[in-house]
């Protein structure tokens, strides 16, 4: 059964959200967010953020005495740092946290070994996090930057794992540093959606076939693996001529890096053959295979900082959080409440509007924590994010996940086998697209309906205006004729706020949170010659200790706030029973999901960020 699409009131102008285009410019941005959009209105969400902060803040309690770890004084000193913190926070929140450590002592006693702290703890944060409100987390946040760790440099790679105190160390500490784990990052780590299949080899990486056979085997080649389409490439050259950032203290470095894979004839899973640290060949910008011990390490490590920086910029600010953004203003906008897109379209904008302004207004400010930890200035890594952002927002409809899957040469699933990433993303994109096919086509009986439906047109017309949203290339030049388009654009738009973003957002916290096997910024120099680098010149490549924790620090607290559920909208949200109907499908084929992916992980990399009971419905974080 369909029926017509309600027409319904549409929203007084007076309540329309302002756009800016000056915090991110050109991109459209709210201008203030308003009650309804902020975290206040969110007390969950402040309470899992709290819940973040504070284990990130003891954790740098636990940083700065772990000198005295092992004797009698360690427990009265780090509860006389909790009470140093509970003073500098001040009034009620003083009272509270200092409640929040008696009762926890009350109920356990001092801690006599780790394990008893560990639980003590876990107390005080969890009193303490139910008594957090918006301004006393902001107080958290900003005492969390000034503890810890010093500014020097590691002497060995244990310098970065006495970062992890209170927070585990990530299980990425163990085996970053083997090569099949830094191709598997290629498929199913923070940033899977680089890699591409070469049709040609590519003359800017000149490897010759006696560097690939060394890899491969004596009995592939460059042109048979070309021929059956098991070669890739990894290509960070949008990154040449990037400016340098040098903030805090230190001159970081961009890099621009390629890096050749291959897939073994009938193998399943990438193989890394060989890295170049940027586009143009040279003798001082030599290839390096697995065969060249530390510079091969090094030149990994580059990847990995290019991979990681592309990661923040590009595929988790640009293409997710600045994309969703004037979906939200012009769904409030142009659609009343009870327009049937505007009721589905809602809870995937949950907190976006909220968590896009904290980030321009700090996260991504000068001087803020990405000024910090990425290898470009400021105004750079800025300018990347917008491009990255532009790149997608005008070009909507060639940005669809099937489509930018083709654009690298994977729209056969065949090609390359272990693709955790791509193979759960298409499950889910599936699946939101089923929903919203139901959803879509209940509401809209025919092509013509929405054409015809003032609202929508309206929306639309927002959205791609230049005093609007400022997209283009959606639907039929800007207008949307069928329910296909219509069907494709809210498909879109759910799975980014949700699935694509939990793919790019979960990950800093398992995985980037270890700074050796992310960096956010290299410190010196790619190498210019083949031989001779020591494990020296590797550590030399990390981020300082400092920054290493602040790497730490922003990465599990971004990547360890899960508020929300994909496909909870709540009891009785859809009032209409045949969508509750509908909406219960699209819940089993989440659960069918969950158990699929989990299956696959038996015997293929193994990937959890598209597990669907880890997906929130919103970017919130
Ligand atoms: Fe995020």
């Amino acid at each position: 059964m369909t029926r017509a699409y309600p027409v319904s009131q549409t929203p007084a102008p007076e309540t329309a959200y302002k756009y800016n285009y000056t915090y991110v410019p050109p991109l459209a941005m709210v201008q203030t967010v308003p009650a309804s959009e902020g975290f206040s209105a969110r007390p969950q969400w402040i309470c899992l953020v709290a819940l973040s902060a504070l284990k990130v803040l003891i954790n740098s309690l636990m940083i700065e005495i772990r000198q005295y770890q092992g004797s009698p004084e360690y427990f009265e000193k780090l509860f006389e740092s909790l009470k140093g913190v509970a003073t500098q926070l001040g009034g009620r929140v003083e009272e509270d946290f200092l409640k929040a450590i008696e009762s926890a002592i009350e109920a356990h006693g001092i801690p006599k070994d780790l394990s008893e702290l560990e639980t003590c703890l876990k107390d005080v944060v969890e009193t303490f996090a139910n008594t957090v409100t918006e301004q006393t987390l902001g107080g958290i946040l900003d005492i969390i930057p000034h503890r810890g760790a010093e500014s020097a440099q590691a002497s060995s790679l244990n310098d970065y794992n006495q970062l992890f105190q209170f927070i585990s160390l990530p299980a990425i500490s163990k085996n970053f540093m083997e090569d099949s784990e830094f191709a598997a990052m290629r498929v199913a780590g923070p940033n899977p959606v680089v890699i591409e299949r070469l049709t040609a080899l590519d003359s800017r990486i000149p490897v010759s076939d006696s560097q690939y056979q060394a890899v491969m085997g004596p009995n592939d080649s460059l042109q048979k693996a070309l021929a059956e389409g098991r070669l890739f490439l990894a290509d960070y050259s949008a990154f040449s001529g990037a400016v340098n950032g040098s903030f805090p203290s230190q001159q970081k470095y961009n890099y621009a890096p390629l890096a050749l894979f291959a897939l073994p004839s009938g193998g399943k899973s990438l193989v890394a053959v060989a890295i170049q640290c940027s586009p143009e060949p040279g003798n001082d910008n030599p290839i390096f295979t697995p065969q060249d011990g530390n510079n091969w390490l090094i030149a990994k490590t580059i990847v990995q900082i290019a991979d990681g920086n592309y990661h923040e910029a590009v595929s988790h600010l640009g293409r997710t959080h600045l994309f969703i953004e004037p979906f939200v203003l012009a769904t409030h906008n142009q659609l009343s409440t009870k327009h049937p897109v505007s009721v589905l379209l809602t809870p995937h904008f949950e907190g976006t509007l909220a968590i896009n302004n904290a980030a321009q207004s700090s996260l991504i400010a000068s001087e803020g924590g990405i000024d910090k930890l990425l290898s470009g200035s400021i105004d750079q890594s800025r300018v990347d994010g917008v491009k990255g952002a532009l790149s997608y927002m005008l070009n909507v409809n060639t940005s669809t996940l099937p489509q930018t899957l083709a654009q690298r040469g994977f729209s056969d699933p065949a090609v390359l086998p272990d693709y955790p990433y791509r193979d759960d993303a298409m499950l889910l994109w599936g699946a939101i697209g089923q929903w919203v096919s139901q959803y879509v086509n209940h509401y809209y009986a025919s092509d013509s309906a929405v054409q015809g439906d003032t609202e929508l047109q309206s929306w639309l017309a927002e959205l791609v205006s230049h005093d609007g949203g400022r997209l283009n290339n959606i639907g039929n030049q800007n207008k949307l004729t069928t329910r296909a388009q219509l069907i494709e654009l809210t498909t879109m738009i759910c799975f980014t706020a949700s699935a694509q973003h939990a793919a790019v957002n979960y990950p800093q916290s398992f995985i980037m949170s270890y700074a050796p096997a992310m960096p956010l910024a290299g410190y010196s120099p790619a190498p210019a010659t083949q031989q001779g680098a020591t494990e020296a010149d590797f550590l030399k490549l990390l981020p300082p200790l400092d920054i290493a924790e602040l790497q730490l620090n922003v990465g599990y607290l971004l990547g360890s706030v899960y508020f929300t559920q994909l496909g909870q909208y709540g009891d009785n949200y859809f009032s209409d029973p045949v969508i509750q109907g509908y909406l219960v499908e699209f819940q089993q084929a989440l659960i069918a999901i969950e158990m699929e992916i989990n299956q696959r992980n038996k015997s293929r990399t193994p990937y959890e960020f598209l597990l669907p009971s880890r997906i929130p419905q919103s970017i919130n974080i």
